[in-house]
């Protein structure tokens, strides 16, 4: 199926784009600063926080902190500084401010701190006293005073690689903080090397060269086909760069990655220009388009990228890839149709809960096949999202997994949101669980290697859990291998962490070798 463009589209095109050149005209301050006043939220939990916090020392309710533990845990949340400019329904924390929150952990201590990200965006509405930027991932409806500035929130991962700790949203370039302060230090072009005007909040590390692995898409503006591959070298300078077309304009949220290859996938969660316009949803699931997976060998061109067609489905989050030279296996949690149920459907459909619902399940695509498909096994019989893995074993066989589950078929539990943290053995399909309570909801779980030479998901897991009966936070920390036993320790954090999205443990190690 092809969309095709308009003859209008390439003058509109230039107003998706943000200008490297030219800075933000200076933001005069309100003569009476605006009344702030949030709509409410459907829990009270919810509600905007607003706190940029120092806690040193976090009370540890249960069991204990394990003192050979030295690093820190990272997390983007988000939150949101001004009630929005424009109407947007149920859009979940896309488009909320980026906060980076971090807990150090050293000899049994843990220290909390938060901070907002002061983008481009951040700080051009702190200077007004109010939303300036209007529609998710759409220029065309913001406030003239901010035409060609950045809009990137950078609120959704937070990913160390050669001493640099990048926050990231998918729709700019890289924001890099300092790892200590959380303060930020600004936008990253690598030296100039990156000219995308996007930077996947899902970057790949390989384990075996150190290599950073990323793209944009989108990446001559909203709505565009264009996608960039990029890969660092273990020093953070870029190697690689080439540039190829999607068969559509799509949200690419994540990547496979694997030892010898890149796989796009393009999901009809589909964009285009005249839905910005007309200040539509910038992103609608299409029913009838089918889902692409381009391959391109490492550090190949993407002109020669090499296109794989399936059914229509909706994938977001990749647990694993891997390749045995032949196949590519990816595993990812699929449904039939879009998770999100805030984006519209193309023809004015009505959104399925129970299609919306996304099973484990392993893509893989044969090379040396006949034809141009790929095939798809269930892993997993339980919804999950959040899928991720021992980020040792990231690009390379892997047999353990993680993952947040919204329900657990046979078991009640009341209220929404993720409320179990799985993990799952891939060579029995086992499933073991972690319930944090009916009044709680968990957030991304992630795996913490205690030792850098224990067996693949031997360690922690680390799940920040909402309270949302007792209006607190808390870190808890489960034994990888026995998240359905009692709890390692449970810290808590007296006030309300701010939805979230993803996040990754550093050593203190590997934090010593910065610049
Ligand atoms: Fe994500």
């Amino acid at each position: 199926m092809t969309h095709e463009s308009r003859p209008e589209d390439d003058l509109l095109a230039e107003r998706l784009t943000w200008s490297r050149t030219s800075p933000a005209r200076p933001i005069p301050a309100p003569d009476v600063w605006p009344l702030i006043r949030f709509p409410s939220t459907p829990d009270p939990f919810d509600a905007p926080m607003r706190v940029e916090a120092d806690i040193v020392g976090i009370e540890c309710i249960q069991g204990e902190v394990p003192a050979h533990l030295d690093g820190t845990y990272f997390k983007a949340v988000c939150d949101r500084q001004y009630p929005k400019a424009v109407p947007e329904g149920p859009l979940g924390a896309f488009n909320d401010d980026g906060m980076a929150i971090s807990f150090r952990f050293h000899k049994g201590r843990v220290d909390y701190k938060s901070r907002f990200i002061r983008t481009p965006r951040f700080e051009a509405e702190r200077a007004a006293g109010r939303s300036l930027f209007g529609y998710y991932r759409n220029p065309l409806h913001d406030d003239p005073l901010v035409e060609g500035v950045v809009r990137g929130i950078a609120n959704t991962n937070l990913v160390y690689h050669a001493g640099k700790l990048y926050a990231s949203k998918e729709d700019a370039p890289p924001i890099i903080i300092d790892p200590e302060t959380l303060e930020t230090i600004g936008h990253y072009d690598f030296g100039g090397a990156f000219t995308s005007q996007t930077a996947t909040a899902h970057p790949k590390i390989d384990p075996r060269t150190g290599e950073l692995v990323f793209f944009g898409y989108a990446a001559k503006g909203e709505t565009t086909r264009d996608i960039a591959y990029y890969e660092a070298d273990a020093n953070g300078d870029i190697v690689h760069e080439t540039w190829f077309k999607a068969p559509y304009s799509c949200m690419i949220h994540d990547f496979a990655v694997t030892q010898n290859y890149v796989v796009f996938p393009v999901i009809p969660l589909r964009s285009e220009l005249a839905w910005l316009e007309a200040g539509e949803s910038t992103f609608q699931w299409d029913p009838q388009e089918k889902v692409h997976l381009g391959v391109i060998p490492r550090k190949g061109r993407g002109d020669k990228a090499v296109w794989y067609e399936g059914p229509n489905r909706f994938a977001s989050h990749i647990m694993g890839a891997y390749d045995d030279g032949r196949r590519i296996y990816i595993d990812t949690p699929v449904s039939h149709s879009s998770y999100f149920p805030w984006f519209p459907i193309v023809g004015n459909g009505e959104h399925d809960p129970e299609r919306s619902k996304g099973y484990l399940s392993r893509w893989t695509i044969d090379l040396a096949g006949e034809g141009r498909s790929f095939t798809e096994t269930r892993l997993s019989n339980v919804p999950s999202e959040f899928p991720r893995m021992d980020d040792r074993y990231e690009t390379l066989t892997y047999q353990w997994g993680l993952m947040g589950l919204t329900e657990r078929p046979g078991h009640d539990a009341p209220g929404r949101g993720f409320r179990w943290v799985a993990t799952i053995d891939h060579r029995t399909g086992a499933h073991r669980l972690y319930y944090p309570g009916d009044r709680a909801t968990v957030g991304e779980p992630i795996f913490v290697q205690g030792d850098e030479n224990a067996p693949e998901g031997h360690g922690y897991v680390f799940v920040i859990v909402s309270r949302r009966d007792l209006m607190h936070s808390e870190l808890v920390i489960l034994d990888a291998q026995d998240v359905d036993g009692e709890p390692v320790c449970t810290l808590k954090i007296p006030l309300r962490i701010p939805r979230g999205l993803h996040g990754n443990w550093v050593t203190a190690e590997e934090l010593a070798r910065r610049d």
